[in-house]
């Protein structure tokens, strides 16, 4: 069918034409933005889960919603190795250039002023401009550049707050990939986020990351045993068809029962997969209906493509030294492995690959499911590396 109106969309953090199946996260959420509006606070949202699962989509989704009722949001993305401060920095321009006026209330104002003094405090070169002399205007604010971070931050989130509730809204601060931030920043976010929930700013958090971002955020703070955790994985079985079968419809085309049955099946109900799998399908389809030898020929290409990219790329990310650890991993499955087993099957100390094992953690590719354990973050990897022809 025509690949122009392919409705499938595989690639990280891009929209699908149906998000299916998270519907609870996006209730909790509706309902926690709604009771900051009346100054109820929440604990911040965590998104959990392995790589492809949809974690990214969905937290785009949570600040699309919070767009939608005119909040100021910021959403970053840990480890391009930007600080926190430029990172929020960077997010916050464009959503407080379009607040920006000169008949703003007094707190919309003291924040502006205080959101010049943040970007004061990592860039001593450039400033910016919101197209009206701020220091005309008389008032307080400023004074987020001491340079200690949790103050700096705290600062800047919370005259933010303060603004937004000027302006009956709230403040939403979204960072994805969190595992990613160095201890301190997380550590910074998480008291910032809960003196927020005890003093009823109207601010909210969402972090999104790896399985072992619940770990980390206890590890950073103890009180982060109270944020609410929702495990993000395969998508319901009584909704996955939906995924493929509703931007087929809004296409104009339809996906025989045997036909979906399959590429669910080969999918794992693994949301990259099935749009992996959907696009492929559908180019290889004459329509308008999809039928089980279209899907056949689509997993087949849909998996040449994962091996290709998905997979790839992140094999392609480890050295030949980490390449023959992730090998020794995948003897056992996606289930995970013991770090003694790797090591005894590398015939090594297990010591000795302790910093083979941090380099891997480090890139994403694996995580400690719990102590003394590996497993990959990427659904599938072992399969991928088992069809490998090894040297
Ligand atoms: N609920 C959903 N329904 C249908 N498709 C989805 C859904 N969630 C995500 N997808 C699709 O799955 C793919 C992966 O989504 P996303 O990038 O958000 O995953 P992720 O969990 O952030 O992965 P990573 O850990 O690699 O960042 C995208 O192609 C997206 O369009
Ligand atoms: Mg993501």
């Amino acid at each position: 069918m025509d690949p122009v109106r392919n409705p499938y969309s595989p690639g990280a953090g891009r929209k699908p034409a149906a998000l299916v199946g998270r519907d609870d996260a996006l209730r909790a959420w509706a309902t926690a933005l709604r009771r900051a509006e009346r100054g109820r606070s929440d604990q911040p949202f965590v998104l959990y889960g392995l790589r492809g699962v949809g974690k990214t989509v969905l937290l785009s989704e949570f600040r699309r919603n919070a767009s939608k009722r005119k909040w100021i949001v910021a959403q970053i993305e840990a480890g391009s190795g930007k600080t926190l401060r430029e990172l929020l920095g960077e997010a916050l321009y464009e959503p407080l250039a379009d607040l920006a006026r000169p008949s703003a209330g007094k707190r919309l104002l003291k924040a502006l002023r205080t959101a010049l003094s943040f970007k004061a405090s990592y860039d001593m070169i450039g400033t910016w401009s919101f197209g009206f002399d701020l220091s005309a205007s008389d008032g307080d604010g400023g004074g987020a550049d001491t340079g200690i971070l949790d103050t700096d931050v705290r600062r800047l989130l919370r005259d933010l707050a303060d603004a937004a509730e000027e302006e009956q809204v709230g403040m939403a601060v979204f960072v994805d990939e969190a595992q990613d931030l160095d201890v301190t920043e997380l550590t910074t976010l998480c008291t910032i986020a809960h003196a927020a929930a005890q003093d009823e700013w109207p601010l909210l958090f969402a972090f999104a990351g790896l399985p072992s971002l619940p770990r980390i955020l206890a590890e950073a703070k103890s009180y982060a045993e109270r944020f609410q955790y929702s495990k993000i994985q395969q998508i319901d079985e009584t909704v996955v068809a939906e995924a493929l079968t509703i931007p087929a419809v809004q296409e104009d085309a339809q996906w025989a029962d045997d036909a979906v049955a399959l590429v669910v099946a080969r999918s794992g109900r693994y949301p990259y997969f099935l749009q992996q799998y959907g696009q492929e399908t559908w180019n290889v389809a004459a329509g308008p209906v999809i039928t089980k030898h279209d899907a056949e020929l689509g997993i087949a290409q849909g998996n040449h493509q994962l091996d290709t990219g998905f997979f790839r790329a992140r094999w392609d990310r480890a050295t030949p030294a980490e390449q023959q650890y992730l090998r020794a991993m995948a003897v056992d499955g996606d289930a995970g492995s013991s770090s003694g087993e790797i090591a005894s099957r590398l015939i090594r100390k297990p010591k000795s690959l302790g910093p083979t094992r941090a380099a891997l953690i480090n890139k994403g590719l694996v995580f400690a499911p719990e102590h003394g354990m590996v497993a990959f973050t990427v659904p599938g990897m072992a399969a991928f590396i088992a069809r490998q022809i090894h040297p």
